[in-house]
């Protein structure tokens, strides 16, 4: 610390002697409070910088705008590195790169208004001045990975008495997860009794599946009989709505077209419950129950704002995670990357070595790991080396997503499984900035349509994502329209946001739509007069769609461009039902754990919308729980 103190303090007299000896002494020695503005992801971001002596002593940026849970945490991230380095030439934050950089033109605009030259603030003088330093620590338990997993994992684990440290290696808390906007599947919750029950044709079309495509499985032949047992007794008496533990299994087994491990999808199903009720006494509310791509009945839990309005569940759950980790004293080393497990003679895993981004070397000793790293959707060449087919797609991952946790875990001996099963999401739009933006299938769920860039509608929206991606690649140049109207806007925050961030076009009439969609008029005519019909009639002749929520008639009508996009990774290291990491032999690796998108078999060949956050949720407790156990 004191080192640090003293290379800042060399590295702000160097730059104010430069600046005194520069040629423009009316910039020199400016003290006072000044502001500037830049554009950035939701609108305006404003930065004030406190100069003394022309020296940077304090920076904030305001941005009430900017998406929540990703650029809003960037805003103080990128602030203090200003401050701290002196400089503007600071890192972006992944994943806010719109928001990083509109704050650092900010702060060349406040500099510019104080009569300085940005230019003189653009070398990284403490950044170079400061010794990187090593460090070593000693925990009961160390976490790699700050995304959901690895807070549940962590709060989890301070709950039962251990001393924890979390490492993360991006700038920021959240990973991948603070990217999920659809929302968390539990099955038969209190929430899901609010809702009337409608489903009885998604029920009859999950069994008639089972029995057609899945009469060799014996796990799912056995759910089968059991749900269908559930649904008689159901139907002869038809109180409340319909839901159980065996049919989000027979959902998530069959969305995973039956390779999925059945233990771990018991484990998820049969926790999904209590564990929207662990999260309520955490302060997080998830109450909103919505349709989603694979489920037979409404089954995804989905956070709510002040007014009521379905809002994203990464950005709602990811501060409240971390600021309960900050109640815990849980210590959380951000900007630090992982990159070995440290093994004892007995090859127990007994710790972890990272690296900073300052270069130094951060040596953790623990009694257990936790790997809460993720998976490697943002890592193409690990992609492609596993299915050289979706070489170059975009993604929809978080940049840390680069599947380090699952060769380390390899390194000390772990087993993976399905490692070359990767999701494509079908709808990913490509914004003008060229970012990869996730537009949630929970619209296409509450009724949105897909058409091509003929207008034509061309397969039952809420299909599982294999099946939407296929069938989407097939159109013209791969790309879709998804189709949404005022009234859907009304009731979602989520779609606001869409409009905001310019992604979306519009019209007031379905002749106007399609001119600003540039498709042939009377075909889109056609398709939305079909659809409204088919949801009056609750039939879909053509694509044999079952949820259909309300018909698309009121006016202004909105579409968005989407693509495919890689989305989730279902393979991993192996675990048990305690997210104990197992080795090639299937024998646990002592001391080491796992939970989330790092591991494999909870999802087979494609993962359902709403079972990632439901993952993390329950195998990040499992995890936390098992690992504390563990070290007593
Ligand atoms: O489309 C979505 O909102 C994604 C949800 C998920 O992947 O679980």
């Amino acid at each position: 610390m004191k080192r640090i103190s003293q290379a800042l303090l060399s590295a702000m007299m160097v730059l104010s002697l430069a600046a005194c000896s520069s040629s423009k002494p009316a910039a020199s020695g400016v003290s006072g409070t000044f502001t500037g503005t830049a554009k950035g992801m939701g609108g305006d971001v404003t930065v004030t910088l406190t100069l003394e002596n022309s020296v940077i002593t304090n920076c904030t940026a305001e941005g009430e705008k900017e998406t929540a849970g990703i650029g809003i945490p960037a805003l103080e991230t990128v602030a203090d590195e200003i401050k701290t380095a002196n400089s503007i030439n600071v890192d972006t934050v992944s994943g806010a790169t719109v928001t990083s950089s509109a704050i650092i033109e900010a702060a060349s605009a406040a500099l510019t208004s104080a009569g300085l030259n940005p230019e003189d603030y653009k070398t990284s003088a403490v950044a170079s001045a400061a010794a990187a330093e090593d460090v070593t620590k000693d925990t009961d338990i160390v976490i790699v990975g700050a995304g959901g997993a690895g807070m549940t994992a962590a709060i989890t684990a301070a709950d039962a008495g251990s001393s924890v440290i979390v490492v993360e290696s991006q700038a920021m808390v959240g990973g991948n997860s603070v990217r999920a906007t659809g929302g968390m599947n539990a099955a038969a919750t209190k929430a899901q009794q609010s809702n009337e029950f409608d489903e009885t044709a998604g029920v009859e079309k999950t069994l008639a599946s089972a029995a057609k495509n899945y009469a060799d499985n014996t796990a799912i032949t056995e759910l089968a009989a059991a749900v269908q047992k559930q649904w008689d007794e159901y139907q002869a008496n038809p109180t409340g709505y319909f839901d159980s533990v065996e049919l989000m299994e027979l959902d998530t087994m069959i969305g995973g077209k039956g390779i999925n491990n059945p233990d771990l999808v018991k484990t998820l199903c049969e926790n999904s419950a209590d564990d929207i009720t662990w999260l309520s006494t955490i302060g997080i509310d998830l109450t909103s129950v919505g349709s989603f791509g694979g489920a037979s009945v409404k089954r995804i839990h989905r956070p709510v704002n002040a007014e009521g309005k379905t809002i994203a569940v990464g950005s709602y759950m990811v501060p409240i995670l971390e600021s309960v980790m900050k109640d815990k004293g849980i210590e959380v080393m951000l900007n630090t990357t992982a990159n070995e497990i440290l093994t004892d003679d007995n090859g127990a895993a007994v710790g972890i070595v990272a690296e900073k981004n300052d270069g130094s070397k951060v040596t953790i000793n623990s009694k257990a790991v936790i790997l809460a790293t993720g998976g490697f959707g943002a890592n193409n060449d690990m992609v492609k080396g596993q299915n050289p087919a979706l070489d170059g797609y975009i993604t929809t991952n978080a940049a840390g997503a680069q599947g380090q946790g699952i060769k380390m875990a390899e390194a000390v001996g772990a087993g993976t499984v399905a490692m070359k099963q990767i999701q494509l999401h079908p709808t990913v739009h490509v914004a003008e900035d060229g970012s990869a933006n996730l537009i949630t299938e929970g619209l296409r769920g509450d009724g949105a349509i897909l058409v091509n860039k003929e207008g034509k509608r061309f397969t039952d929206e809420v299909g599982t994502r294999d099946v939407v991606s296929a069938a989407e690649n097939e159109q013209t140049d791969g790309v879709a329209w998804l189709i949404v109207d005022q009234k859907m806007v009304d009731a979602s925050a989520v779609i606001q946001g869409y409009i905001t961030k310019g992604f979306t076009v519009t019209g007031t009439t379905v002749e106007e739509l399609a001119a600003a969609m540039d498709v042939d008029s009377a075909a889109l005519v056609a398709s939305m007069d079909t659809w409204n019909a088919n949801v009056k009639a609750g039939t879909d002749a053509e694509f044999g769609r079952t949820s259909f929520a309300d018909p698309l008639d009121t006016a202004p009508y909105y579409a968005i461009t989407v693509q495919p996009g890689v989305h989730h990774t279902m393979g991993g290291v192996t675990i048990d039902t305690a997210s104990e990491v197992l080795n090639t032999s299937g024998t646990a690796v002592k001391g080491l754990f796992a939970a989330g998108e790092v591991t494999g078999g909870v999802h087979g060949a494609n993962r359902l919308g709403g079972n990632a956050v439901c993952d993390f949720v329950v195998f990040g407790r499992i995890a936390g729980t098992s690992a504390s156990e563990y070290v007593k």
